[in-house]
């Protein structure tokens, strides 16, 4: 079987993140505190949040319950939270992180993200279904005028001075956006999370994050809830030679290159049996076989949300 020993990546901070991590878009209003709940006591300690999935205060709930009864202490756990395209001004940033942690409950967050690239015009916090957007009268989006990306930045650098965030880190950035933050950042960039699993592996991005020592989080390793990796008939028979569930092999696969692994479940077995996947071993073989699976296949195309080819 091929080696995976890391289980968490270490931060300019001095934190250590786990690579395996529970993710919170989609879970829905009312079933979050649940979920957020089954993954801590499956075992889950990273946990991957934004104030646009607007269920901040539920994933808090869920944190303050945690902690009463638990006796796991705030620093044993890894909290990541993002900054919304509409609040990209540099002292919008501030707030709009203020904001994650009154909701969260906590003092600070482990990791703040620049959730994309791309400053849209303020339109209120919280962030909530009504106000995510600013559209004019033609029904497109309203921009930040004037608000740069090294704007956004500045902002999160703030935010690490000021001790609401301890590391700092983007999303979604193509590699040429990437690099331009490298030239204008004080804090380096520690993470860039972008979407990759077994049927959009992003080799490239991949290799460009390595070369300039930024770690790689993958988002929607099982394909968020679409017609991809998880029905693949390659990834099911792996993970009948093995013993373990599509899902696993996905996510085991993931923790084997080396990035960090999100995925979502609202379903406590397949929570337990998703962090679980931590202890699947893939052969040399297996692995040469999902890494061929490849094809190019962007599960979450923000055309779809917002009609915006914001990967183009
Ligand atoms: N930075 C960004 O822009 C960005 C974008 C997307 C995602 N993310 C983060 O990454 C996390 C994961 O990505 P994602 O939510 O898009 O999708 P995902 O984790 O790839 O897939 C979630 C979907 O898979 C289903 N599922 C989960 N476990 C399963 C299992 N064992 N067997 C069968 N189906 C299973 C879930 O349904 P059930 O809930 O019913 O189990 C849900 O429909 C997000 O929650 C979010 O935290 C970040």
């Amino acid at each position: 079987m091929a080696a995976r020993s890391a289980t968490h990546v270490l931060l300019p901070s001095g934190k250590r993140m786990p690579l395996h991590g529970f993710g919170t878009w989609k879970a829905e209003r009312g079933e979050t505190k649940r979920a957020v709940l089954a993954a801590l006591n499956a075992g889950y300690r990273h946990i991957d949040c934004a104030a646009v999935y607007f269920n901040e205060k539920e994933v808090g709930q869920a944190l303050k319950e945690w902690f009463a009864t638990s006796g796991v202490s705030r620093s044993e756990l890894f909290v990541t939270s993002k900054v919304w395209n509409t609040c990209h001004a540099t002292d919008d940033v501030v707030s709009a992180c203020k904001q994650s942690l009154s909701d969260l409950g906590v003092e600070y967050v482990d990791l703040y993200l620049v959730h994309h690239p791309y400053a849209w015009k303020f339109h209120g916090l919280p962030i909530s279904e009504n106000n995510w957007v600013l559209r004019d009268d033609k029904g497109d989006i309203t921009w930040a005028d004037g608000v740069t990306l090294q704007d956004t930045w500045r902002g999160l650098e703030k935010c690490v001075h000021l001790r609401l965030v301890r590391d700092i880190g983007v999303s979604n950035y193509p590699a040429v956006a990437l690099m331009d933050a490298l030239q204008y950042a004080r804090i380096k960039p520690a993470v860039n999370q972008c979407e990759a699993h077994c049927y959009y592996q992003r080799k490239e991005l991949r290799d460009v994050c390595a070369r300039f020592g930024v770690h790689l989080s993958m988002y929607s390793v099982l394909g968020s809830g679409k017609r991809g990796p998880l029905q693949d008939a390659v990834v099911a028979r792996i993970g009948r030679e093995i013993g373990a569930t599509p899902a696993q092999v996905l996510i085991a696969w993931g923790l084997h290159t080396g990035c960090s692994v999100l995925a979502k479940s609202a379903n406590a077995g397949r929570i337990a049996q998703n962090f679980g996947a931590q202890r699947v071993a893939l052969s040399a073989a297996q692995l040469r076989e999902l890494d061929a699976l490849d094809r190019g296949l962007m599960t979450c195309n923000m055309v779809e949300y917002w009609a915006f080819p914001s990967h183009a």
